[in-house]
């Protein structure tokens, strides 16, 4: 059973037979090639329940119909299920640490590839080019790459017109506020330099190839999502994405799984900030912070 409320506040009661579940999850795979199955089954359900309320029906079988019958839904199904919060600066502190300890052990001007893993609307990876905008001058920057990619294609499309509403911006300082972003009438458009820093692109993790080469990787607010299998799963192909060298950092409520932990150093462990080990002979060491 799960109690919902509709977009009228109302709360409704629905009663969906469980047994029915992995058949639509299974339906999904084979028809969108999007895999749900291994997705944390208490959240799945509690999304997926929203798209019953909006067709007024309360089976997932009954469900399953309206999807075979109408293939646009599966884009509002995956929309709903993927959970899309986020903002700029999310967890400052994360930024002031890369300030501080990772940026400065790469020569951005040399090359650096960035990359921000269920990237939602943008706003990490937005927020990664603020910060390398102004710690090295936009001007310095010709050879960074920032790719952004998340399962969600509207999200993507939405992300690459760099427009936010105020509450994405609650950590936004006004020096920078006024330096990268113009104002509008509905809120904030950022400044398309920074916003040509990053490359946006639909990318299922789970089954796509990922990004290669990448020196700094967000991957934050998604594992959460996932169960811990897929966590592992997931955790290994962005292990291999990376360069030597190379730092991951994943949200500070989510953690490495126990096989992995030898494999990267923690620069933060609180604000969960890794790096795998550097080429030997390269003095591309972050320092750790105390
Ligand atoms: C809560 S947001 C996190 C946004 C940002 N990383 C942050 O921490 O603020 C989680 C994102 O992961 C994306 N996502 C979920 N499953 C995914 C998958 N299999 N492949 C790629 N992205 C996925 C969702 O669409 C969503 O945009």
């Amino acid at each position: 059973m799960t109690v919902l409320s509709n977009h009228t506040g109302k709360q409704c009661i629905h009663y969906h037979h469980d047994e029915d579940f992995p058949e639509l999850l299974e339906n999904i795979h084979v028809k969108t090639g999007w895999d749900f199955r291994d997705y944390k089954k208490s959240s799945l359900k509690r999304r997926i329940s929203l798209r019953l309320s909006a067709h007024n029906v309360s089976s997932y079988r009954d469900y399953n119909s309206i999807l075979e019958s109408d293939p646009e839904e599966y884009n509002r199904l995956v929309s709903t299920i993927t959970v899309k919060v986020s903002e700029f600066f999310r967890e400052p502190e994360v930024f002031d640490l890369i300030r501080e300890l990772v940026i400065p052990s790469f020569s951005p001007e040399e090359g650096l590839r960035a990359w921000s893993c269920g990237c939602a609307h943008g706003e990490e990876a937005y927020s990664l080019g603020i910060v390398l905008a102004n710690s090295i001058g936009i001007e310095k920057l010709r050879n960074v790459r920032i790719f952004a990619t998340d399962i969600d294609e509207k999200a993507v499309n939405t992300a690459r017109k760099g427009l936010y509403r105020e509450d994405s911006m609650q950590n936004v300082s006004d020096p920078v506020k006024k330096a990268s972003f113009l104002k509008t009438d509905i809120g904030y458009e950022l400044r398309q330099d920074i916003r040509h820093l990053v490359r946006f692109g639909t990318l299922d993790i789970i089954n796509g190839f990922p990004i290669s080469k990448v020196d700094l990787l967000f991957c934050r607010n998604m594992l959460i999502y996932f169960e811990k299998e897929l966590q592992k799963r997931v955790l290994e192909k962005l292990y291999r994405a990376l360069n030597p060298g190379g730092v991951l950092v994943i949200g500070i409520f989510e953690s490495l799984p126990r096989e992995m932990e030898p494999r990267l150093t923690a620069i933060d462990r609180p604000h969960r900030i890794f790096q795998k080990p550097p080429r030997p002979n390269s003095n591309q060491n972050c320092n750790e912070h105390a």
